[in-house]
């Protein structure tokens, strides 16, 4: 007989630095998280009413070694107990993405460990197969974030293929920016998902651009965004839209807000199921900070009931950013993918290496 063989857990700790919050987490080869952390910027930038780059980037200087402290204090090993260091390296903003790079590669010259590379949007998608312990590759990755609004072709969780994206805001800086001009507060997706909540979303009919141009895997969402503007100062003016939000009564408010967010939907369920339709696939994954918003996540099951397809949408404290996410890394720990210390940052470059 032979003798059973006790393979040793592997420990990875991952690093998120990519936007405003830093985060880490410890997670094993089998996809347990020992800890997790996330420090949260929102603060920081609300009266701002979007990321300042230069301030995300001190903060994450600020926080990154107690952040990483902390997720080993509740993961209760010691960093010696480590089998590599992986980190978000792209996209994301120039300077947030060096304070985690450099922490990352720090640690692992101090430990001889292995450095390892995650995408963070590939990461976004890949939080599906964490959360429901259920492989959903191959299939349709969706990535609606701050600065994202893409498609991709999961064929393995090394292997995504862009298939379209948007053409000008991504989702989540649409949600952003007309929140600012309503006058609620930064994060936008949140305060108009809770504003929309008293409101009716048929109250205006804002427009759901390239919906009728199925074979374009494209989201446009400024002519939107233009359209709730003109809403409130009327074309041509220049005076500001949150000065003119301010003097409405908060049920228009709120009707404005359910409308915007009614037409956001309504883009995001359509052309993922244009997608789904045009290259034949089953599998839908939604990713990023926008697959938080309950009323896509509710328009997006009803939908991929009709359709008969399998959908799978992280828990919300899993799309917006955090390092668990980073658990990809496990795949390329797996396929020995390991970089040199010199590994640089890719702040706007996509790869899929
Ligand atoms: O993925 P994420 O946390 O960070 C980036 O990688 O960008 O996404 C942040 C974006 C923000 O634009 C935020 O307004 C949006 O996700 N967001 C939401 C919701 N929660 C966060 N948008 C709509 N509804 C939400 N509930
Ligand atoms: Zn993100």
């Amino acid at each position: 007989m032979t003798p059973l063989m006790i393979l040793p857990m592997i420990r990875i700790l991952t690093i998120e630095t990519t936007c405003d919050e830093t985060a880490a987490a410890v997670v094993t080869d089998s996809l347990e998280v020992l800890g997790s952390v996330v420090a949260s910027q929102d603060n920081l930038h609300q009266k701002f009413g979007g990321v300042v780059p230069e301030i995300a980037s001190r903060a994450h200087l600020e926080n990154i070694v107690p952040v990483i402290d902390e997720t080993i204090h509740r993961a209760g090993i010691l960093l010696s107990d480590l089998d590599a260091v992986a980190v978000a390296n792209t996209p994301g903003l120039a300077g947030s993405l060096l304070v985690g790079l450099s922490a990352a590669k720090a640690l692992c010259v101090a430990l001889r460990k292995p450095l390892i590379a995650i995408n963070h949007l590939q990461a976004h998608i890949y939080a599906c197969k964490i959360a429901f312990r259920e492989d959903p590759f191959p299939c349709i990755g969706l990535i609606v974030s701050g600065g994202h609004s893409n498609f991709y072709r999961c064929a393995t969780p090394l292997d995504f293929t862009p298939l379209g994206g948007t053409i000008d805001d991504a989702a989540g800086e649409a949600f952003d920016k007309v929140a600012a001009m309503l006058g609620l507060p930064y994060p936008g997706g949140p305060s108009i998902q809770k504003a929309a909540e008293k409101g009716n979303p048929k109250t205006y009919s804002f427009p759901r651009s390239l919906l009728d141009e199925p074979d374009r895997l494209a989201f446009s969402f400024s002519g939107l965004k233009t359209a709730v503007r003109y809403r409130l100062v009327g074309p041509g003016k220049t005076t500001d839209p949150a000065v003119i939000a301010a003097g409405l009564p908060k049920q228009e408010i709120a009707d404005i807000a359910a409308s915007f967010q009614e037409a956001v939907v309504d883009c995001l369920v359509g052309k993922s199921i244009q997608a789904l339709r045009k290259t034949g696939m089953k599998t839908l994954c939604l990713g990023g900070g926008v697959a938080a918003n309950e009323r896509f996540r509710q328009k997006m099951e009803n939908a991929a009931k009709n359709e008969q397809i399998r959908l799978f949408i992280a828990p919300i404290t899993l799309c917006t950013d955090n390092a668990v996410m980073g658990a990809i890394a496990v795949e390329r720990f797996h396929a020995k993918l390991f970089e040199p210390l010199d590994l640089d940052i890719y702040p706007g470059l996509i790869r899929n290496k």
